[in-house]
C-alpha cells in the first residue's frame, strides 16, 4: 500500500492557515491532518467546524479531521458539512462507537477509528471491518511535539495483522512524535498514512521532510507474494 503523508495543521502558523495548506499539498502531501480539541477530551481547544467550512473554499486537498471530543456524535454532522473528507473519532469519547461509523458513512465520509495508548486494540477489533481507518495514536493526544511512544509499534504490527487476517481494507494511521527515523519502524510495524506536525512545519524545507518522512517503499511479506 502506498504510503500517505498527512502534515497535522496543529504545527502550522494559526494566523495563515491558507498558505500553509497550501504549501504541504504544494510539497506533495495527501492529506492535511486537522487536530480538533474540546477542552475537555484533551486539555485545550483548537478548531471547529467554520475555521474548516472556510479553508474548503482555499483547497482540494484531503481534508483528515481527527476529532479528540467527547460526544463526538454531536459534532460529525457540523464537519460533514464543513467540508471533512475523513472523520476520526476516539473510541474512549462514545458507547456507540458502531453508531458513530455508520452516521459518518450516511453523510458520505470516510470513517476512522483512533485509540489512545492506553487503550486495547480489543476496543476496535469490532470496528475494522465497517471503518476505513483506524488510527493508533503513538502519543497522548493533546499536543505536537511529543516523543514517540515506543512501545506502540507492536499495537501497530498486530493491528496490521488482525487486518490482514480479516482480509478487510482498512489503512493504519499512526499520530504523534513520527519523523523521518520514526516512520520506517512504524511503517515496517504496517502503518500507512503518517501523521507528523513538527517534523513538517517546524523544517525549513517542508517538501524535503515531507519526502524523507515518505521514505523508501516498503515490502511486507505476509499475503503479498
Ligand atoms: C496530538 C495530535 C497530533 C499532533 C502531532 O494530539 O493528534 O496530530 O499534532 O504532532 P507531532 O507530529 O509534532 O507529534
Ligand atoms: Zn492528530
Amino acid at each position: 500500500m502506498a504510503t500517505i503523508i498527512a502534515p497535522s495543521i496543529l504545527s502550522a502558523d494559526f494566523s495563515h492557515l491558507a498558505d500553509e495548506i497550501q504549501k504541504v499539498a504544494a510539497a506533495g502531501a495527501e492529506y492535511i491532518h486537522i487536530d480538533v480539541m474540546d477542552g475537555t477530551f484533551v486539555p485545550e481547544i483548537t478548531i471547529g467546524a467554520p475555521v474548516v467550512k472556510s479553508l474548503r473554499k482555499v483547497s482540494d486537498i484531503v481534508f483528515d479531521v481527527h476529532l479528540m471530543v467527547e460526544h463526538p456524535e454531536t459534532q460529525i454532522k457540523s464537519f460533514a458539512d464543513a467540508g471533512a473528507d475523513i472523520i476520526t473519532f476516539h473510541v474512549e469519547t462514545t458507547r456507540h462507537p458502531h453508531r458513530v461509523i455508520q452516521q459518518i458513512h450516511a453523510l458520505n465520509c470516510k470513517a476512522g477509528v483512533a485509540l489512545n495508548p492506553g487503550t486495547s486494540l480489543s476496543a476496535v477489533e469490532e470496528l475494522i471491518e465497517d471503518a476505513d481507518m483506524a488510527l493508533v495514536m503513538t502519543v497522548n493526544p493533546g499536543y505536537a511535539g511529543q516523543s514517540f511512544i515506543e512501545s506502540m509499534l507492536g499495537k501497530i504490527h498486530m493491528l496490521y495483522h488482525m487486518v490482514q487476517e480479516m482480509e478487510t481494507e482498512c489503512d493504519i494511521q499512526v499520530d504523534g512524535g513520527i519523523n523521518a527515523e520514526i516512520s520506517v519502524l512504524a511503517r515496517e510495524a504496517g502503518a500507512n498514512i503518517l501523521v507528523a506536525g513538527s517534523a513538517i512545519f517546524g523544517a525549513a524545507d517542508v517538501a524535503k521532510a515531507i519526502k524523507d518522512i515518505r521514505g523508501k517503499e516498503i515490502h511486507h511479506h505476509h499475503h503479498e507474494d
